[in-house]
């Protein structure tokens, strides 16, 4: 059975109201993180119903993160939809994300006791990221290194350890599958963030610009406030909040500083990291497909670039 049916299942209920929200809430994705649990298991002997339900529980509490980031972000776009809590209000869209989370939970009982651990500790991971992420005012690359590798870094890993754990590899291995995930995370969220200041908003499937309205420095704006002689200007302005135009020119002034070529290169650094913890494991046929995947996380960079 496939994973998205497995999902519809799991999350069936008679009310139709709430059908409606989940109907909504479960509409697109790439489901890349119940993916990495499906083909990190295949590095040994698994039980696929079992494997599938981990999977799919990671990929609820992804969905409910999401409709509660929304809510935290005030963002009204999200998979190319309107974001859930813009279509039936915020205290629906809130209790949903907490039905999805309840879901997981469920689908999750069943399963080992190590893969519990680690699902729980991304997911406190994600808070914690979250609230850093909203408390830094003017983070640096490391805090900002901190805080994305807990909001989306740390459930990649922990989808990776789980295939891991639900095979019976050995915790060295898992540890090499889970810091694969990790590195991929952290590509994953630099190059959200590269298309959030550069990318395009169609391709995207959500409005660009966002973070820096919201007065969230990503990586390219940290690089150029470092690099930038007007720097205390710029962090002046962005302290007292940017306007649409001013966006643009930091922008135009990033480029000129070579900040997207900078913030492509970090994004390919991480996944040659993650490749390198790949090729510990034992040679398996797995190892190509998730190498594949972790190269086109790149794909959106060429199409700009
Ligand atoms: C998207 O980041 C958001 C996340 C990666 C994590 C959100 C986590 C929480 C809200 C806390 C955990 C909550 C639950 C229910 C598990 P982004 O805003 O940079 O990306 P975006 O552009 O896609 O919105
Ligand atoms: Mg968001």
């Amino acid at each position: 059975m496939e994973i998205k049916a497995v999902l519809n299942e799991a999350v069936a209920t008679p009310d139709p109201r709430l059908q409606q929200l989940l109907n909504h809430a479960l509409t697109g994705g790439k489901g890349l993180r119940p993916t990495l649990v499906l083909l990190c298991a295949r590095f040994g002997i698994h039980d696929t119903v079992e494997v599938r339900q981990v999977a799919t529980a990671i990929e609820l509490i992804h969905l409910a993160s999401l409709i509660h980031d929304d809510v935290l972000d005030g963002a009204t776009v999200r998979r190319s939809l309107p974001a859930l809590h813009c279509l039936y209000g915020t205290v629906p869209a809130v209790l949903t994300g907490d039905y999805l989370f309840a879901t997981a939970f469920g689908l999750l009982a069943s399963s080992k006791k190590a893969v519990l651990t680690t699902v729980t500790e991304a997911i406190r991971a994600m808070c914690s990221g979250e609230i850093q992420q909203l408390t830094a005012a003017v983070p640096d690359t490391k805090a900002y290194f901190t805080y994305i590798g807990q909001k989306t870094a740390a459930l990649f890993s922990a989808a990776c350890r789980c295939g891991g754990i639900l095979c019976r590899l050995k915790r060295p291995q898992q540890n090499y599958l889970a810091r694969f995930g990790w590195h991929l995370g952290l590509a994953y969220q630099i190059i959200d963030d590269y298309l959030d200041l550069f990318g395009s908003a169609q391709r995207m499937g959500k409005p660009n610009r966002q973070d820096l309205a919201r007065g969230i420095l990503t990586l390219p704006v940290l690089r150029f406030l470092e690099l930038s002689p007007e720097a205390a200007r710029w962090q002046e302005k962005i302290n007292r909040g940017l306007t649409a135009a001013e966006i643009e020119e930091l922008i135009a002034a990033a480029r000129q500083l070579n900040c997207d070529e900078y913030t492509a290169a970090i994004a390919e650094e991480q996944i040659t990291l993650a490749l390198e913890a790949l090729d510990k494991l034992p040679v398996s046929p797995v190892q190509e497909e998730l190498a594949l995947l972790a190269s086109r996380t790149l794909d959106p960079l060429q199409e700009i670039i």
